[in-house]
């Protein structure tokens, strides 16, 4: 049975938040992806996130507030964590902080690390929700773990058919402005500020605020010593194999292109920006992704290449996982 779709009015927010405060899971869009929601402090809820996506249970899931107050109930905060909450929240940065003993935050969230991952959206209606609800969300990309990450509510639907009995619905908000998952940043106590997700915030605007540069998570395979768990080398995958780099392309391929130069000579093209614009690029990302896969028809999914520039290294980053060997 396909998942309900709930358009973004009074009454369906209330809904929502009511299914939300039984228990259940409800799809919500933010400024980055939709997310798939659950009350963040009852462990069955959370559980059920994991159940609905397949995911496995030692990748630690965002826990989404309505404000930074709210946030520092959770986890502690030292000045460069205030910085960067100033500076971007509401936005699309997530800090992984070190948890505060005293929090009801469900232990399922942090995956057994003595951190949790916090972030403040955008996005009126995601917001709307957490206020409406009073709850702490706990939140990751609402599509089948390993999969393209949804900015679409028909995409969302279709990802988490299979889990219908778990998800009450998907509000509506049309498609995600930015497209691409929150920036992910580690701030450990006793070590520097480290990028743990390339994302929807550009290395060089948090480093700028931070006034340092950023350290680089280990990313080691193997569930002990990620320092990020969800970065596994494989995700994102569309059904289709990928091709990255491509400077030519041939009727057995569809492709997707970046720039005013695209290649000829695709059964089918989709362009992520003819002007070359990268926060474009990003926002069209999943959804040209997705498209081109349920086209394709058996064929490959040739890739131009992208810049790794500013929000080129978070589109890269979600490119090499898309292609990498799936396991
Ligand atoms: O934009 C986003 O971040 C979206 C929207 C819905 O907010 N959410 C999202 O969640 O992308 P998810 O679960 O797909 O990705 C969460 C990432 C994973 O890479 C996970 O390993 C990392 O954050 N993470 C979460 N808690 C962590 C922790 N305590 N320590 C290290 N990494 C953590
Ligand atoms: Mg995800």
């Amino acid at each position: 049975m396909p998942l309900p779709i709930w358009p973004p009015d009074a009454d369906h927010i209330k809904k929502a938040a009511d299914a939300l405060r039984a228990g259940k899971l409800v799809a919500f869009p933010t400024e980055t992806v939709y997310g798939l929601g659950a009350d963040a402090t009852q462990d069955s809820a959370v559980a059920r996130i994991f159940e609905a996506k397949g995911r496995p249970r030692f990748n630690p899931l965002i826990v989404h507030l309505p404000s930074l107050q709210a946030a520092q109930a959770h986890a502690r905060f030292d000045a460069r964590a205030r910085a960067l909450a100033k500076a971007f929240w509401p936005g699309a940065l997530t800090l992984v902080l070190p948890r505060r003993a005293e929090t009801p935050l469900s232990l399922l969230v942090s995956a057994g690390l003595p951190t949790v991952a916090l972030r403040v959206p955008q996005h009126p209606l995601a917001l709307k929700l957490l206020r409406e609800s009073g709850l702490a969300l706990a939140a990751p990309s609402a599509n089948r773990s390993g999969r393209l990450s949804p900015t679409l509510a028909a995409h969302v639907a279709r990802s988490l058919e299979e889990a219908g009995a778990l998800v009450a619905g998907v509000l509506d908000g049309g498609p995600c402005t930015l497209g691409l998952e929150s920036t992910v940043i580690g701030l450990p106590e006793d070590g520097p500020p480290t990028l743990l997700r390339p994302g929807a915030i550009a290395r060089a605007e948090i480093e700028a605020v931070l006034g340092m540069k950023l350290a680089e998570a280990a990313e080691e395979e193997g569930e002990a010593g990620r320092s990020s768990p969800g970065q596994l080398a494989s995700h994102y995958a569309p059904e289709a194999p990928i091709r990255l780099n491509a400077k030519e392309v041939n009727r057995d391929e569809v492709l997707l292109a970046f720039g005013p130069d695209a290649l000829q000579g695709a059964a089918l093209t989709l362009n992520l920006s003819r002007q070359g614009d990268l926060r474009e690029a990003a926002a069209n990302l999943f959804r040209y992704l997705q498209e081109l896969d349920a086209q394709a028809e058996g064929k490959r999914i040739a890739v131009m290449p992208v810049p790794e520039t500013g929000l080129g290294e978070a589109i890269n980053d979600r490119l090499r996982r898309a292609a990498a060997p799936r396991s």
